[in-house]
């Protein structure tokens, strides 16, 4: 069935990315629109959209008497068919620098009503100016745009997908009124959380569905342990929640076609990604080493990554000139002074980049041996599934994207493995894992052929959006048998 899908969410790749969601959006509405669908998606008018997007036409305009001129401006995604549709509200998003925070780092003070106008557009959007069968929103910042629905009549299916639930978006009671949205949803049942509200659990109440990035993650977030607060709710709703597996943008992360490497290789060449290797220790003024294991990491330098416990084993482990690392994150500055004392101490073994490098994320992916994601909790993760397409095998902790997508390297299992999981989230268990891969990989052929099980495993964009069309096939039907 081909449908009209509206995709709402504060973050697309190639145009602007703090982190994965960019990425999914980037790519999703395109693997839909393969499938047959007509695809938009909603993106707020950031100045690093409207530079790079020339503007067929303007689709609508919104009243907004608080909210200064807003209108709606169709486009293309850059490098795609896709249509955008961007939200040109300079009073709320002609802002420099990051999307959500002001250059102090501190959150803008009117984060409730940009994003609350976000919702309204999707509503007014699909109502009258792109009739949509489902309107797809994505994490908190898109999470009214369901009750903006709803409180237009509910004409049109929803979906709402969890890319991370540990970011909310909760605002103070007083604040509501802003939103315009009706009195009578500031409830226990609507958005109401613990005397103050929440765009996350508006999303979770008001929408037909809920997805999230992995099976795993689906069924972790029920507990008490991952649910943030939530999973009561979500208990509550468990039988609207879906995991459905994020996919790789396949024709950016390929090795055999990457135009970032030094030497550009496949399933059939590995030996050339030892290039790539002496490549990046050159340029991360490493030792120039074939034979050490060579540990990337690339990553949001925060709580759930996991990074703070690792790190006592990447130091032992340094310190025993037993391995290299090259670091390139940004984040907490208490775990970025860490790592930039690591490397101080070892600079020949371990390089650190603060800050954030499409260039040298592809590098790292070439050049390194594995890639760590010692996660807290994962909803999807992506680097693990580039350094799987990379044959840099993922030492990664069992825990929802990363269980899903990482087989378990055992001596036993070894023709099915293609990286090292470890259970438990502390330093011991990291360095039990680099320990078990640095043993493995002193046997250059058993390494190998790790190497080429990661790199034939396939997590396309095809097999979710075929899952998303089945679950969007069956709301649709629901609604009109209701
Ligand atoms: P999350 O969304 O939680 O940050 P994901 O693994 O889903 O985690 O996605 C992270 C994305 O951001 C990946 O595409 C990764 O390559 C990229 N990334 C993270 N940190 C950096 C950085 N410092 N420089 C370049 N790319 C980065
Ligand atoms: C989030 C999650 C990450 C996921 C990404 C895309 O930022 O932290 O695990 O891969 O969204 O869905």
């Amino acid at each position: 069935m081909a449908l009209r899908i509206l995709h709402v969410a504060s973050e697309i790749q190639p145009l602007v990315k703090t982190g994965g969601l960019a990425d999914a959006l980037g790519r999703l509405p395109a693997a839909q629109l393969e499938l047959g669908h007509q695809v938009a998606v909603l993106v707020p008018g950031y100045p690093a959209i409207l530079d790079r997007v020339s503007p067929v036409d303007e689709l609508m305009t919104l009243d907004s008497a608080d909210d200064g001129p807003v209108r709606v401006l169709r486009g293309q995604l850059p490098g795609t068919a896709v249509t955008l549709l961007v939200l040109d509200a300079p009073q709320r998003f002609d802002r420099p620098g990051n999307p959500y925070v002001d250059a102090e780092g501190r959150d803008w003070q009117d984060n409730h009503r940009r994003f609350a106008l976000l919702g309204r557009a999707a509503a007014e959007i699909a109502r009258r100016a792109w009739p949509a069968d489902v309107v797809h929103a994505h994490d908190w910042h898109a999470g009214l745009t369901p009750a903006y629905l709803r409180a237009a009549g509910d004409f049109c299916a929803t979906c709402f997908t969890i890319h991370n639930l540990s970011f909310q978006g909760i605002f103070d009671a007083e604040l509501y009124p802003d939103t315009g949205l009706p009195g009578d949803f500031y409830t226990l049942e609507g958005l109401e959380f613990h005397g103050r509200w929440s765009f996350m659990k508006s999303a979770l109440n008001f929408s037909d569905a809920i997805t999230t990035v992995s099976p795993t993650y689906a069924r972790e977030i029920l507990t008490t342990e991952h649910g943030m607060g939530l999973d009561g709710l979500l208990r509550h709703r468990a039988t609207r929640l879906h995991g459905i597996l994020n996919g790789v943008d396949y024709a950016t992360w390929d090795p055999a076609t990457d135009p970032l490497l030094a030497s550009p290789y496949s399933i059939e060449t590995l030996d050339r990604k030892r290039q790539n290797k002496r490549a990046l220790q050159r340029a991360s003024e490493l030792d120039e080493d074939d034979d050490i294991l060579l540990v990337g990491v690339v990553s949001r330098l925060t709580e759930q990554k996991g990074l703070d416990f690792a790190l006592g084993a990447l130091a032992d482990l340094l310190i025993k000139g037993r391995l290299q690392l090259v670091l390139l994150g940004s984040g907490d500055p208490v775990l970025e002074s860490a790592f930039n004392a690591l490397a101080n101490r070892h600079p020949d073994r371990c390089a650190v980049r603060l800050g954030y490098d499409e260039a040298l994320a592809h590098r790292i992916m070439g050049g390194a041996d594995v890639i760590l994601v010692p996660s807290r909790f994962e909803p999807c993760g992506l680097t693990q599934l580039y350094g799987l397409r990379y044959g840099t095998l993922p030492v990664v902790r069992h825990t929802g994207g990363l269980a899903d997508t990482v087989d378990r390297y055992t001596v036993s299992r070894a023709s099915a493995a293609t990286g090292f999981v470890f259970d438990t989230p502390n330093t011991t268990a990291v360095r039990r894992a680099l320990g078990s891969a640095l043993k493995l990989y002193a046997d250059s052929a058993a390494w190998q052929q790790i190497m080429r099980n990661a790199m034939r495993r396939d997590f396309g964009w095809d097999k979710a959006a075929v899952a998303y069309s089945e679950l969007y096939a069956n709301l649709v039907a629901s609604r009109s048998a209701a």
